[in-house]
């Protein structure tokens, strides 16, 4: 059996539970980690075993490096893919896969002349409690798809988060921070989109922080913080998602649900790995909780990376995609212009819908 190599960039707030996961699959190994700041390279290979801690550069021009793992911040993440990717590694990128569509198109262009993959998380959507929702829908469970509801009901970071003002910049916002989990499981469940359109609102111009650190800094707020997003998929179900940091108090709100003329699906927190998943046939009264029995129901982030390594080994298509993170970027894009614009818009990234999980755990 080979055990692909990965090397993990960016040492921050995510790494540890890749870490954690990537070092335990039997089928990859952490062989290096780095970052601009040495010494938390440094301290993450210690803490988990890892022999090598250096720079980027000497991670690029390390011929053990199979797939770079790109967990740096949102505004690296185009660079950092693009150097990793000239030096002929895989590359699979945290969230969003870019910032702007054109970086998206331009990644995955020089990936296809280089021959080398792009992933991207969230690979949430791997995970046992939406791919027992992808199977009921496949089983024909619910009859054909109609609609799907997506709610994100959020105050805002800037209470808990030690690096807040981002989230409330171009680039930032509910639905670029949180849309990528909610996009992902619309995909995985009701296929790619093909038209959308939506409003947005901007509740308050200022934040004021009170994180640890951050107490009393005044953020401007440069971004859309409460978004609808209508969205119409391919396979000719319509959708409605609502992100929002403006919501202040809450009344309670199911994560997804999916409609389809013979019932619907309760679909767990896409941020999540496992259950629960909630089936009301027509003409019931009750939900019935469905056995989640397959495998990655705990927190499995880096299940995309080992499902992108096996399938580089074999040659089948990986299922957490750059194709598809680049898809709902422009989705993204397409709904905060739509919402300018007064018009719906389609997607010009195409989407794929990724093969479900198989129901035991990945083999090479
Ligand atoms: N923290 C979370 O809970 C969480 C959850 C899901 C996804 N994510 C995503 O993971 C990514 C990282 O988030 P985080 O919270 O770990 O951020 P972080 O700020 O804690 O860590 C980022 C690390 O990347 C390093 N870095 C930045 N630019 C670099 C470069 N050019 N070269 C080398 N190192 C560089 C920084 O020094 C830092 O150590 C983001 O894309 C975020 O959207 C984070």
């Amino acid at each position: 059996m080979h055990q692909t190599s990965v090397g993990i960039v960016g040492c921050g707030n995510i790494s540890g539970i890749y870490l954690k996961n990537l070092t335990s699959y039997a089928q990859t190994k952490v062989a290096a980690v780095a970052d601009l700041d040495l010494n938390r390279a440094k301290e993450k290979a210690a803490e988990h075993g890892v022999a090598k801690a250096y720079s980027l550069e000497e991670m690029l021009a390390d011929p053990e490096i199979e797939i770079v793992l790109n967990l740096t911040i949102p505004a690296a993440h185009h660079q950092v893919a693009m150097q990793a990717v000239n030096a002929g590694k895989h590359v699979y990128n945290e969230k969003p896969l870019t910032v702007e569509r054109a970086e998206a198109q331009e990644l995955l262009a020089l990936a296809e002349s280089k021959g080398v993959r792009v992933g991207c998380a969230p690979d949430t959507v791997l995970g046992a409690g939406t791919q027992t929702a992808r199977e009921l829908i496949d089983n024909g469970e619910i009859g054909d798809l109609v609609s799907a509801q997506g709610w994100m009901m959020g105050s805002g970071v800037e209470t808990w988060h030690p690096n807040p003002v981002f989230y409330y910049k171009k680039g930032g916002g509910p639905l670029f921070d949180m849309g990528p989990y909610y996009l992902s499981a619309f995909v995985t469940l009701l296929g790619p989109v093909s038209r959308v359109t939506g409003s947005t609102k901007t509740a308050l111009k200022q934040r004021v922080a009170s994180s640890k650190g951050n107490e009393g800094l005044v953020i401007d707020v440069e971004t859309p913080t409460h978004i609808h997003s209508i969205i119409d998929f391919a396979g000719g179900a319509v959708a409605q998602l609502t992100t929002s940091f403006d919501t202040m108090a809450s009344g309670g709100y199911p994560n997804i649900d999916v409609y389809g003329t013979k019932g619907m699906i309760r679909v767990p927190d896409p941020n999540t790995f496992g259950g629960p998943v909630l089936l009301k046939r027509q003409g019931e009264d009750d939900f019935t909780e469905i056995e989640v029995k397959r495998p990655y129901s705990e927190n499995s982030r880096g299940v995309g990376v080992l499902d992108m390594a096996l399938a580089i080994q074999s040659g089948r298509a990986h299922r957490a995609s750059g194709q598809l993170a680049a898809h709902l970027l422009d989705v993204m894009h397409a709904v905060h212009e739509a919402s300018d614009l007064g018009r719906h818009i389609a997607p010009v990234i195409a989407g794929v819908r990724p093969e479900a999980m198989p129901a035991t755990e990945l083999q090479a």
